[in-house]
């Protein structure tokens, strides 16, 4: 029995999700569902956003779909997400950007770097410790050149290596490997590449970069595609998986039914494939290209269609396509 766990989080993961959810249970029926609370509400209700039970839960899934988490800038709260990412090794993000001209899997490293989590605050200085291990490097660019062969492409290290010296070992790893596998491989400053990525995306293949450089290349990148609507992930590790959309939990319009449910919907369709049923996720792009092509999307396109009207059309196309 494929067992999917639902985490809905906070803001628009309580509207997009059920969209998705709607989606993944009319196709896969046989599966079963279990929904796990955890984020920032469940914070404000019991002190607790995320508890070790919870993780425990997650782990007896075979993957898992995630809404988004509110994580408030505050000195002693600890990301849900980020928790979740390190406790189930999720260290692959593997985020596609992509439309008929262009076709870009951002491979951005999940568990280190700007994310290790050991800082220091005192009254005069404030540390956070970039850590660029050998491991994490090689498992990371490894998954980027296994994609870059899958896909016939070019594989681009996006780095600082001018300024910081992690970066020249994160680079020299990643050039190595690419090297040895004999994947054409090329890399550029990620400052630079931001800007040439936006200017010309489809000189672009499968990007490897590190964890806090492919969050912000990531949302830079969405503009490309129309926006954080529409902008799927996937969290691989050996042996967990997790799907969201790349966006938040956008407070500033959750609970109006305006939010764009595509990422959602479209991280279902990487949840499917990591499951092996690749009918079922070129099943999913498909009735999203037809609803568009109808002109119904929500107001961030252009369009009027509330978050839960979009899913009614989009599990109308789901179905006349059966
Ligand atoms: P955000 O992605 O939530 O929103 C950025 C902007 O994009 C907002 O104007 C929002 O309205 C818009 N937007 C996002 N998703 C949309 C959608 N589906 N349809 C239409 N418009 C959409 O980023 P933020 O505002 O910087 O962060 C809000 C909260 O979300 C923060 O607490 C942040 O930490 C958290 N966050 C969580 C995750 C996660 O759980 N994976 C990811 C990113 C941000
Ligand atoms: C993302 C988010 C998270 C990140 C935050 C909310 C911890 O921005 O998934 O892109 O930085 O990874
Ligand atoms: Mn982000």
């Amino acid at each position: 029995m494929t067992r999917i766990a639902v985490v809905e989080g906070d803001g628009i993961g309580h509207e997009v999700i059920p969209v998705a959810c709607r989606i993944l249970e009319r196709l896969h029926p046989e599966y079963e569902y279990f929904k796990v609370d955890v984020g920032y509400g469940r914070w404000e209700r019991t002190g607790c956003p995320c508890t070790d039970p919870d993780i425990a839960e997650l782990k007896t899934a075979d993957a898992i779909l995630f809404g988004a988490v509110t994580t408030p800038p505050m000195k002693d709260y600890q990301s849900v997400v980020l928790r979740i990412r390190k406790a189930l090794d999720l260290y692959a993000n593997l985020r596609p950007v992509k439309n008929d001209r262009f076709d870009i899997m951002i491979v951005r490293e999940n568990t280190e770097g700007l994310y290790s989590g050991i800082e220091e605050l005192t009254a005069d200085r404030a540390t956070t410790l970039r850590i660029i291990s050998r491991k994490g490097s090689e498992r990371i660019v490894r998954k980027a050149i296994d994609l870059a062969r899958q896909r016939n492409g070019l594989l681009t290290i996006g780095h600082k290596a001018n300024v910081i010296k992690s970066d020249v070992f994160f680079r020299d790893i990643c050039l190595a490997e690419a090297k040895a596998a004999g994947v054409p491989c090329n890399d550029r400053f990620i400052d630079a590449l931001s800007l040439d990525l936006l200017q010309h995306p489809e000189n672009y293949n499968v990007v490897v970069t590190t964890n806090m450089f492919g969050d912000i290349l990531s949302d830079v990148a969405a503009y490309l595609v129309g926006g954080l609507g529409l902008v799927p992930s996937a969290n691989i590790g050996d042996h967990h998986a997790l799907f969201e959309p790349v966006h938040g939990s956008a407070p500033d319009i959750a609970g109006k039914n305006i939010a764009n449910p595509i990422a959602a919907v479209r991280s279902v369709s990487m949840l499917l494939d990591h499951l092996g049923d690749s009918r079922g996720a070129a099943h999913i792009e498909s009735s999203i290209r037809q609803v568009l092509n109808k002109g119904i999307c929500t107001r961030d396109m252009g369009g009027s269609a509330g978050t839960r009207e979009f899913g009614d059309a989009l599990i109308h196309a789901l179905r006349s396509a059966e």
